[in-house]
């Protein structure tokens, strides 16, 4: 399985990194089977598998629940959780515990947290009590209240010489890898030839040492709109509704089930009326 050392060798020799989210056995088991090297449980299961409109309800009991199912469909890849909204800046007590149950509960192999400041100090001590951590700089969208939207951040110099920094910040803390969530592509080339940990990219350009999509948007599943960055490979929407569609009419016309759907028994044992 991968490791924060050969992680760091794929960067220094040019593989890229392909990280993909999962957040039940089926997508983890999917996602270990088409190779991924790095498989996220991200708090965007909140929208994508628990209907909510934005990661900000997700709670650590949610990431703990979907984080198991995962390990179970993917035992063998690299698996990141997310800490969820909050629990992480309430306490360094209340988030070390809260670190603890996700990282040993789940069986994951690191923990991602957004953001930097204040936030640095908890990847030390997470890190220092022998838990490795992936940043999460950009649009962090647990701040999507602060930041104003889902936009695209680091676009004027001021913003994007505040990126640099809080990427050299999380290197720094001791962070294995930093995700660079929708940042021009010219600041994530920057960012990515500056640091020595690799980059993982969503929305953030071709020059990230690695890309993070998100399962539900490359397969169109569930989800009405996607956006820019997002390549969908299929339309779920569009064939397993036509499936699920099929279904419910065979069942309405008689159609389903045939007779090879169908278990026999000799009429002379059926009960006398
Ligand atoms: O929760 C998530 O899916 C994420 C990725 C978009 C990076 O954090
Ligand atoms: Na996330």
């Amino acid at each position: 399985m991968l490791n924060k050392h050969n992680l760091s060798k794929m960067k220094e020799e040019n593989k890229k990194i392909a990280m993909i989210t999962a957040y039940d056995y089926p997508s983890a088991k999917m996602a270990e089977e088409a190779g991924a090297d790095m498989i996220l449980v991200g708090d965007s299961l909140g929208m994508t598998v628990l209907g909510y409109d934005s990661t900000i309800p997700v709670t650590t009991e949610d990431m703990i629940h979907h984080g198991k199912a995962v390990t179970r469909g993917a035992p063998e890849t690299f698996k990141v959780v997310d800490m969820p909204f909050m629990s992480y800046h309430i306490s360094m007590e209340d988030s070390l515990k809260n670190a603890m149950r996700l990282f040993q509960d789940t069986g994951a192999q690191a923990l991602k947290l957004e953001g930097s400041g204040e936030v640095l100090e908890t990847m030390e001590r997470l890190i220092g009590a022998g838990i490795p951590v992936v940043g999460h700089i950009g649009l962090t969208p647990q701040s999507v209240n602060v930041l104003g939207g889902y936009k695209v951040q680091g676009k004027d110099r001021e913003t994007a010489e505040q990126l640099l920094e809080e990427a050299k910040q999380i290197e720094a803390a001791g962070a294995m890898a930093i995700v660079l969530e929708c940042v021009p592509r010219q600041l994530a080339e920057l960012i990515t030839s500056y640091l020595s940990i690799p980059t993982i990219g969503i929305g953030a350009g071709a020059e990230c040492d690695g890309q993070v999509l998100v399962y539900h948007d490359i397969l169109k599943y569930g989800v009405e709109r996607v956006p820019k960055f997002v390549k969908s490979y299929m339309d779920s929407n569009e064939q397993l509704g036509e499936a699920v569609k099929s279904y419910v009419r065979e069942v309405k016309d008689g159609s389903f089930p045939e007779e090879k759907h169908t278990f026999t028994m000799p009429s002379e044992s059926l009960p006398k009326l």
